[in-house]
């Protein structure tokens, strides 16, 4: 530990301190692989109930935090929460993830869209967040969270989950006017939910583009990176201290890229060895990750190699450990323990 500080381990070295450890978290920690999580979801069996009732919602969030002592706690939620409020319905159906009755194709649908005004039509978002900050105290960081322009207009176009992106794809080589239309007014009010989450208590915001690793690097840069770049800039325009983490799922061939989003940490996925993603991201640029999530299928003895492999690679300057990605369903509890375990009893010095 360096000079005595009352910020949380995971602030300090999202902000650039050297510490003993790197912080950890892990993402998808409040989920299925928990039987508290699924004992709950008896009760509300709908996931909008979960995450839109604020007692149910600050509950899962915490499920983890009271199983692990993670250094961040991450709201409860999902990406596609906010577009009810800019005009777009949705559900989320189990075991499929988000569908829009009604997706996106046309300017007559993309005008009628409205900017988003949280605290009217996300009222649950405030109680929460509060009520997270004040539950961990300085004992934990409370991340918040936003899907990124192009992975959201691919949920509002799609109207579901893709594996071809085909919709999306034929827009944006076609005719793009109503795409980039699009990708512009979702920048705006994602922008603005994540000034309300940091606002509303938030420390470091992630932003998820799940769905810009499916783009060609080129394609990448004309429909992805210039639209996170609008929304951080945005947002450290009037919230310049709160670190914001970009995550690309199959990061592998966009990194340097995602270096140029304005993102302060960038999230980099198993696809990539955490010792040249260091180097292909350069000295300044923060990093968190890179276990693949089925690293924790293995044994104890093949999850800590791991942890090790990845910390030492990493360094003792700004790392934020954690999965490439959510953690899997499947997983089982007792390794997730260990892996949080192991991850807080490490000390750079001697692994
Ligand atoms: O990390 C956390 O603990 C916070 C929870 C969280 C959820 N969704 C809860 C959730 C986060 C960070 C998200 C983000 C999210 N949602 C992303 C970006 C992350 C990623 O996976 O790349 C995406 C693409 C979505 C869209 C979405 N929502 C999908 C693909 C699914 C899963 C479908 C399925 O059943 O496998 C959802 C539903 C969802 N959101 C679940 C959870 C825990 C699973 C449903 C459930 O547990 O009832």
């Amino acid at each position: 530990m360096g000079v005595a500080s009352n910020e949380p381990h995971l602030l300090r070295a999202a902000r650039g301190e050297v510490l003993s450890r790197p912080p950890v978290w892990m993402m998808r920690q409040a989920g299925r692989y928990m039987k508290a999580y699924r004992d709950l979801r008896e009760k509300y069996p709908s996931f909008r109930e979960r995450s839109e009732i604020p007692e149910v919602a600050i509950e899962v969030s915490l499920q983890p935090w009271r199983a692990f002592q993670p250094d961040g706690v991450i709201l409860f939620s999902d990406i596609v929460t906010p577009l009810p409020g800019i005009g777009i319905e949705m559900d989320i159906a189990e075991g499929k993830g988000p569908i829009i009755h009604q997706p996106i194709r046309t300017i007559e649908q993309v005008n009628a869209l409205r900017p988003l005004n949280p605290d009217e039509s996300l009222p649950f978002i405030r109680t929460i967040l509060q009520a997270l900050r004040q539950e961990v105290g300085n004992q934990s960081t409370v991340l918040g969270f936003v899907g990124a322009p192009w992975t959201l207009a691919a949920y509002a176009v799609e109207g579901k989950g893709s594996k071809t992106y085909s919709v999306i794809k034929n827009m944006a080589f076609s005719d793009p006017t109503v795409l980039h239309l699009l990708l512009d007014k979702l920048s705006e009010s994602i922008a603005i939910y994540i000034r309300h989450q940091i606002d509303c208590g938030a420390q470091v915001v992630q932003m998820f583009d799940s769905w810009a690793g499916q783009l060609s690097p080129q394609d990448y840069d004309t429909f992805a990176l210039p639209y996170q770049q609008k929304v951080f800039a945005a947002v450290k325009q009037t919230h310049p201290d709160t670190p914001l983490i970009l995550l690309v799922s199959g990061s592998a061939g966009v990194l340097e890229r995602m270096g140029k989003s304005g993102a302060d940490i960038v999230s980099v996925d198993w696809t990539v060895d955490m010792a040249d993603a260091r180097q292909r991201l350069g000295k300044t640029m923060k990093v968190q990750g890179n276990l693949d999530p089925g690293v924790l299928f293995g044994s104890q003895e093949f999850i800590r190699d791991r942890i090790y492999d990845t910390v030492k690679k990493a360094g003792n300057w700004g790392h934020i450990l954690n999965l490439g990605h959510g953690v899997l369903p499947e997983t089982p509890e007792e390794n997730v323990a260990f892996f949080f375990e192991t991850a807080k009893n490490l000390n750079l010095a001697t692994v």
